[in-house]
Order: structure tokens, then sequence, then C-alpha cells
């Protein structure tokens, strides 16, 4: 099974790709799933949206396709949103557009949500409502809301603190949920019900 994680931040050194890392080394250590994509959009260039992605120009080409490659391949995506001004961060809902398509169709999603302080549950009622419609990306009923990040997840090996003991259990347990989920899924995906050459758009 391969999952991909995509980390939103617009920051080289965010608290969002500390915990996309987190993620990554549970996925691969404890969940044993056999590959694992990190995509952190604060080091990796991805163009804003512009007109030459529906000619698939050379810009596109050479800044999307892998990663297009690399999401039709996958089973799973984790998307780790840090709340910014109450929002998802520009570079995410980016994200979102471009994959259009259907890379991430009818596949689960796990929204981990990220905040340096009480904040966290605006990632999750935007992604919830804004990012599915196109992509046909069906987020799971479980998300994570990491609150106070820099005190917690810094260290996949040990447990640090009360507060993140009970992040990491949380965690593992929707990362297994995910897996479950992930499994399921492809029968759907392979099932001659799904037509999205005819509806191609969610209404
Ligand atoms: C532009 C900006 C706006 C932010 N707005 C919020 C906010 O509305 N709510 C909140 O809980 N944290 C907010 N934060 C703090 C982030 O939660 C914090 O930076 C955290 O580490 C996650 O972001 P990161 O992945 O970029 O590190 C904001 C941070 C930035 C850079």
């Amino acid at each position: 099974m391969k999952i991909t994680i995509v980390t939103g931040s617009h920051r080289t050194q965010s608290q969002s790709k500390k915990v996309g890392n987190f993620i990554a080394s549970k996925l691969e250590k404890e969940l044993r799933i056999s590959e694992v994509n990190l995509i952190d959009l604060g080091n990796q260039h991805i163009p804003e949206w512009n007109e030459g992605k529906w000619q698939n120009t050379d810009e596109w080409q050479q800044a999307w396709k892998g990663v297009s490659i690399a999401l039709r391949e996958s089973d799973a995506l984790v998307a780790v949103a840090p709340e910014w001004g109450g929002m998802v961060p520009p570079k995410l809902k980016n994200f979102f557009l471009l994959c259009d398509n259907h890379e991430l169709a009818h596949k689960p999603g796990l929204i981990v949500a990220v905040s340096a302080s009480r904040g966290g549950a605006y990632p999750v009622v935007e992604l919830r409502m804004g990012s599915y419609k196109n992509t046909h990306l069906v987020w799971i009923p479980d998300h994570v809301i990491v609150r106070n990040v820099e005190t917690v997840l810094n260290d996949p090996q040990s447990v640090q603190s009360d507060d993140d003991k009970h992040i990491q259990d949380r965690l593992l347990y929707s990362l297994n949920v995910l897996c479950v989920y992930a499994e399921s899924m492809k029968s759907i995906r392979t099932s001659d019900v799904i037509d999205l050459k005819r509806y191609s758009y969610g209404m």
C-alpha cells in the first residue's frame, strides 16, 4: 500500500512538516506501510493554478506531472493543515485545485490540523466543506487536531508528556482507521459503478 502525506505550510521549517515526518515514521515503522510519499508544500515548488494547467504546458509537465503520478499510485492521503488566520494556507487550497485529474478520486483522506495554540478546528471544517467536490476525495470521519504543536510529536521514538501520549495514541488510531478504509476502498475504485468520464465533476 502507498500513502501520500501533504503538508500545507508555506514555511520551509514548519511544525506541519515536523508532524508530517512524524506520521511518515509511524506509517513506515509501526503500520508497515510499504511506500510513504511526503509532499512538503513549503519546500516543493508547485505554481499557483493558471490556465496553462488545462493545456498541460511545459511549466505544468515539470511541476505537476510527477506529483500527479505519485498521487494516482497512492491508496490514501493524509493532509496536514496548519491553521493560518483561521483558514487553510493558500498553497494547500491550490494543491486540491490542481488535483483535477481524478488522482484522489474515491480514496480515503485523513485531516490532521495543526495549531501553535488552542485553534485547529477551522482547517478541518474548511477542508471537509471545500476540497472534495471535483477531487472526489473521501475524508474519513476521524480527524486529528494537534494543539500546542511545539510541545508534542517531537520524537516518534518516545513519549514526552501526558499530552504527547494522548495525541500520539489518537494519531496512531486514526492512521489505522485510514489504512482499513484504504484497503476497503480499492474495490470501490475498480467497481463498474464509478463513472468518472460521465460524472467528472461533483454537483
Ligand atoms: C500567517 C499565520 C497565521 C496564523 N494564524 C493562526 C490561527 O489563526 N490560529 C492558530 O491557532 N494559529 C495560527 N498561526 C500559528 C500556527 O498555528 C503555527 O505557526 C503552527 O506552528 C502551524 O503552522 P506551521 O506549520 O507553519 O508551523 C498562524 C501562523 C502563521 C504563520
